[in-house]
């Protein structure tokens, strides 16, 4: 039996005979010879029939096969400079597993939402796949950071009984006698962590019934949140500095061929370098005043603000100390002036927007249960959390970094829609 390969890895097996089982990409023919393209999920490459070598009936087939058929080839491997890994197929026996239907997605322009509607076939093509593969990239690298930093990963639940990040946000279903929310962050909970384990970060879904229909907001997106006891907002802007750095060059080594594919300007990431830009809410506001941008003194900035501001920057901008009653009721605020809160958000360049959002937590019992009611939260949910306040409370800090944000960017792609394989919006649930 001939050995089962993957195309990815098919140049070291030049001149030996293989097996690949792929489904046809694409295919032309000329006399005796058809040019068969076939995918398997990690490379594409050109099987050549002859027809000499099966059967008039099966070679016939072959160059009638619809796009999509299920393909079981086994030849021998030829060196081929010009194919792009290197070898091409030549055929001893084919195998058809399955001849696909007319297949929906054809190279002509589809529009968006009917691509969005056939998102469980279009994940096959080459633009999809290069994103999900960068995304892959991107939570690899932000997890190998804080693992190679001595951070344990802390899995947060998705059920909760309380709001992290406001109550117009909140997915709320029934929990058997009474009332659950689905997460909006594992910070709470990543809090109490902490103070068990030093240093830690959860990495999972989280949900808000996000109303905008705007191409930056998801109702279901993932966030990594990493959270660390003995920690000032300084040290968290170092951490988040650190992770993006290492993100994006991370992606730049490994995934050469898919931001290719994507036509990113590479050159534009290869800057993301530390140290990155650090103002605070006041300077930002005064970028906005200079750009002649209609915008209120004291408001929380919109998504035009952002790139105002981002635009005045190459690398990512941390911006600082922003109106604490724009802020989550959870924040900190600067014992020099308390009306701020001691909080950062991470603006990516080129319009992307915040990427992270993050700060130090108010360790103080009785203010954070003066913020609570003052938020007009019920605090009977709130006292496991308030027990973190008694039992050790220490300054403590942390981010979350939206992966579909970080992979809209580092991609360089229009709509966050995109970055997921299975998008959730306001106006889809389907497929
Ligand atoms: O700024 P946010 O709301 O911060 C928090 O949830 C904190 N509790 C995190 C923490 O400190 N542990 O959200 C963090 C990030 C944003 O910067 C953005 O990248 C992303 O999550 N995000 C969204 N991404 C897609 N769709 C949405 N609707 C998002 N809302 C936030
Ligand atoms: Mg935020």
């Amino acid at each position: 039996m001939a050995k089962q390969v993957f195309i990815d890895s098919a140049a070291d097996y030049l001149g030996q005979e293989v097996v690949i089982n792929g489904w046809l990409y694409n295919k032309t023919h000329k006399g005796k010879l058809a040019f068969l393209m076939i995918r398997d999920g990690t490379g594409i490459i050109q099987a050549v029939v002859f027809s000499g070598n099966v059967s008039e009936e099966l070679f016939e087939q072959c160059i009638h096969l619809p796009q999509e058929s299920a393909l079981r080839v086994t030849g021998v491997l030829k060196e081929d400079k010009r194919a792009k890994g290197g070898c091409e197929l030549q055929v001893d026996t084919l195998e058809i597993i399955h001849i696909a239907e007319e297949y929906p997605i054809t190279p002509k322009e589809h529009g968006t939402d009917f691509l969005m509607d056939h998102r469980h076939l279009w994940l096959r093509s080459s633009r999809q796949h290069a994103i999900m593969k960068i995304r892959h990239q991107i939570i690899k690298a932000c997890r190998d950071y804080f693992d190679g930093l001595g951070f344990t990963l802390i899995d947060a639940p998705i059920f909760t009984p309380s709001v992290c990040e406001g109550t117009t946000t909140l997915f709320e279903t029934d929990y058997f006698e009474s009332k659950a929310y689905l997460t909006q962050s594992g910070q709470l909970y990543m809090e109490a962590a902490a103070m068990a384990f030093g240093k830690v970060y959860c990495f999972g879904p989280t949900f808000r019934a996000e109303k905008s229909k705007t191409r930056r907001h998801l109702t279901e997106f993932w966030m990594i949140e990493p959270e660390m006891a003995y920690c000032d907002l300084s040290q968290d802007m170092d951490l988040a500095e650190g992770m993006i750095e290492y993100v994006v060059q991370q992606v730049l080594e490994n995934r050469k061929d898919e931001l290719e594919t994507l036509e990113r300007d590479t050159g534009r990431l290869e800057k993301i370098v530390r140290p990155f830009p650090r103002i605070t809410y006041d300077e930002a506001v005064q970028i906005l005043h200079e750009a002649n941008a209609e915008f209120k003194d004291g408001d929380d900035f919109g998504g035009g603000d952002e790139t105002i501001i981002s635009d005045k920057f190459e690398k990512p901008v941390m911006v600082t100390h922003y109106p604490a009653q724009v802020k989550a009721f959870y924040m900190k605020t600067d014992p020099a002036k308390p009306d701020r809160a001691l909080c950062v958000d991470m603006l990516a360049p080129e319009g992307y927007g915040e990427i992270i959002g993050g700060g130090q937590r108010e360790d103080n019992l009785d203010i954070l249960l003066t913020r609570i009611k003052e938020h007009n939260l019920p605090a009977d949910a709130f006292k496991w959390y308030l027990d973190l306040r008694k039992y050790g409370s220490v300054p403590h800090a942390g981010f979350g970094l939206g992966i579909e944000r970080t992979v809209a960017y580092i991609c360089g792609l229009q709509h966050i829609r995109e970055t997921i394989p299975f998008p959730r919006t306001i106006y889809r649930l389907y497929p």
